[in-house]
């Protein structure tokens, strides 16, 4: 018995912003974005929210893995972008989808890692809580924490939602999976909710509530932890990067990707690659490129597969599932 992904859904917002876009509102341009980062457009909410992208993708999974939506037993998302600080988004997600009532809870704050993190948490509930059908979310709407006017970071996001239907029975399913918490000291990645307007409040007051990154650092962060991540999966399960077919890294940067591929010695045609059309879209990435990558034919049964990611907390995480 295993856990297993049983399909992937995925949907993003109608806005198209395009690098020539970017080139109008900050100091920028078309080549200096897509050689330092792989981008080429970014998709952005226009009337969409975290709850109905994640409710689009997840109705997409649960459509695609041919299942009851009744079957359903546990919802868990990842987002550091809610719409409400309660309901949880998952709990939204339910709602707007009309599943059982049925526990679901949100992964907030890990990021970019988000998604890891989520399906770690289901797989978790799944084993010793009983529950055989669950649905993971990674939902973004980054736009509305992007600060429009850094160009060294508003560049980078996008908007999106991805879905996982995961599924206890046949098959070896999820291997291995490996979490990391490293704390950020120096604030490489933060993006502050406002300070308290109670009346009793005489603490630091905090109005800059957009999101603030070193890039530089998380550059470095990045790569580390996709090499890392990688080499944890292939420790674990005693497998060669040979043995796998494709490994699905968090999408932030191309070049992060590509230099982490060159320094484990892996063909970078082994890592999928699909920022030029989506960016950055946080914890939907990982989903995002596997629904795409279920699309498109490449991910066959059987196959091993490794997924990343990174991000504020700072938080990685990576998964090592057979299909
Ligand atoms: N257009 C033109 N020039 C720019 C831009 C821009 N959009 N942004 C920065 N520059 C300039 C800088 O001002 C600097 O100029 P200077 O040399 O005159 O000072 C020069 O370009 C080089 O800047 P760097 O910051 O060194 O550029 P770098 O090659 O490192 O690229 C980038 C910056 C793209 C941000 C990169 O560092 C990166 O991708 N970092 C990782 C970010 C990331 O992965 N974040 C994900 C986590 S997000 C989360 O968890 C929610």
């Amino acid at each position: 018995m295993g856990i297993n992904f049983l399909s992937f859904g995925s949907a993003l917002p109608q806005g198209t912003v395009t690098n020539d876009d970017l080139s109008r509102m900050v100091e920028t341009n078309d080549e200096w974005i897509y050689t330092r980062t792989g981008i080429k457009q970014r998709r952005v909410a226009v009337t969409e929210s975290t709850v109905s992208l994640g409710t689009e993708a997840a109705k997409k999974a649960i459509e695609k893995a041919g299942i009851d939506k009744d079957e359903i037993d546990l919802v868990v998302c990842a987002t550091i972008t809610p719409d409400t600080n309660f309901p949880s988004t998952a709990g939204m997600v339910r709602q707007a989808i009309g599943l059982r009532d049925i526990p679901a809870l949100d992964v907030f704050g890990t990021a970019c890692a988000g998604f890891i993190y989520a399906v770690s948490v289901a797989q978790g509930l799944m084993a010793t809580g009983g529950y055989k059908t669950a649905l993971v979310i990674g939902a973004e709407t980054l736009s509305k924490i992007t600060d429009w006017t850094d160009r060294s970071s508003c560049i980078l996001f996008g908007d999106g939602a991805g879905a996982a239907i995961l599924g206890s029975g046949e098959g070896r399913g999820i291997i291995s999976y490996h979490l990391d918490g490293i704390n950020d000291v120096d604030g490489y990645l933060l993006c502050r909710l406002p300070s308290s307007d109670s009346p009793f409040y005489k603490g630091e007051k905090v109005d800059y509530t957009k999101m603030q990154m070193n890039g530089n650092k998380v550059f470095t962060f990045g790569i580390t932890s996709v090499i890392n991540g990688v080499r944890q999966m292939l420790a674990a399960s005693g497998l060669t990067a040979d043995d796998i077919s494709w490994i699905v890294p968090h999408q932030a940067n191309r070049r992060i990707i590509a230099s982490a591929a060159h320094r484990l010695g892996i063909p970078e045609e082994k890592f999928y690659v699909n920022i030029d059309h989506v960016g950055n879209t946080s914890s939907a990435s990982i989903p995002i490129a596997l629904d795409e990558m279920t699309d498109k034919g490449l991910i066959k049964k059987g196959d091993k597969i490794i997924m990343v990611g990174f991000g504020g907390g700072l938080s990685a995480g990576s998964l090592l599932v057979e299909m």
